[in-house]
């Protein structure tokens, strides 16, 4: 695996393997790497003749009271595991090469109305940080495909809906997410649950199941399911930002014809904040 830490590294190594066509995807990273992005790397090989990953703690992404500093990095066991998974080359940027100017200065792109709602309300500039720093990514690598984790179900519109608004020559794919045996998704941040949180954590997943059951099953409204999810949370020892259906193209709330829905929420455990979401789909009209 060749690592490129700058990006006239990067384009001449692009140039070089390039030659002939070959079709090339992405995927990029923050580090601390686990099954959850091994997965999206198995499925870039699959897709694609060559595989890039980068590894770049984005701190446009961090608000200023948020874990930027305390952030896991692990960059020799990262990058063995990609060494393992076969990947061609990784991109780790410093901070001046990624913000040449500076990050203050830096030209940003804004995603608005998906990038304000959910995750976005309580994270404020939050997926401004993400939009730029995949945009940059991306223009710098120019792959024919980009992946990125259902886990991060909003996260993934956004960069969906930047693609199509900048006209970049890029096909985002989203992949499943990964959980563990409990069905706690698999996230760089679980290492930092206290046994006991950690205990508590699968709860969340379970209860998302809980409101898509009671939807489907039971024609509860989805302000009515969302409203016993946030208790049953709460119950669990959890601080709940949100528990919201959605439709799943768009994160709108839906009308009584939308059939394809998801169910996102974001809820704190102690310090750490867990996001997870379940999509699933109706066959009759929903009782909103
Ligand atoms: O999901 C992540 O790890 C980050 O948000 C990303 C997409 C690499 C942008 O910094």
């Amino acid at each position: 695996m060749i690592i490129a830490k700058t990006v006239s590294e990067l384009r001449a190594y692009l140039v070089q393997r390039r030659a002939g066509g070959k079709h090339l995807a992405f995927v990029p990273t923050m580090g601390n790497l686990h099954a959850g992005h091994l997965k999206l790397i198995e499925v870039a090989r699959k897709l694609a003749d060559i595989v890039v990953a980068s590894i770049y703690v984005n701190p446009l992404q961090f608000g200023a009271n948020e874990d930027f500093d305390a952030y896991p990095r692990t960059p020799v066991d990262d990058c063995a595991a990609l060494e393992a998974q076969r990947v061609d080359l990784l991109f780790t940027p410093s901070d001046r090469e990624m913000y040449p100017r500076g990050r203050e200065t830096q030209t940003t792109v804004e995603v608005p109305g998906l990038s304000e709602m959910l995750c976005g309300a309580f994270r404020p500039g939050h997926f401004r940080g993400v939009a730029t720093a995949v945009n940059r990514l991306v223009n710098l690598v120019q792959p024919d495909l980009a992946l990125f984790g259902k886990k991060d179900y909003q996260q993934l519109l956004v960069i969906r809906l930047m693609v199509s608004d900048l006209g970049m020559p890029v096909e985002i794919v989203g992949v499943e997410t990964v959980r563990e045996h409990d069905g706690l998704a698999m996230s760089s941040r679980n290492n930092y649950l206290s046994p006991q949180e950690r205990q508590a954590a699968p709860r969340l997943y379970a209860v998302l199941g809980a409101v898509r059951d009671r939807i489907l099953k039971e024609r509860a409204s989805p302000a009515g399911a969302e409203q016993e999810a946030l208790a049953a949370l709460a119950a669990a020892g959890f601080r709940p930002d949100y528990v919201s259906v959605r439709r799943q193209d768009d994160l709108g709330v839906p009308t009584p014809e939308d059939k394809k829905l998801v169910v996102l929420a974001a809820a704190w455990l102690g310090r750490m904040r867990l996001i997870d979401n379940l999509e699933f789909e109706t066959t009759g009209k929903i009782p909103v």
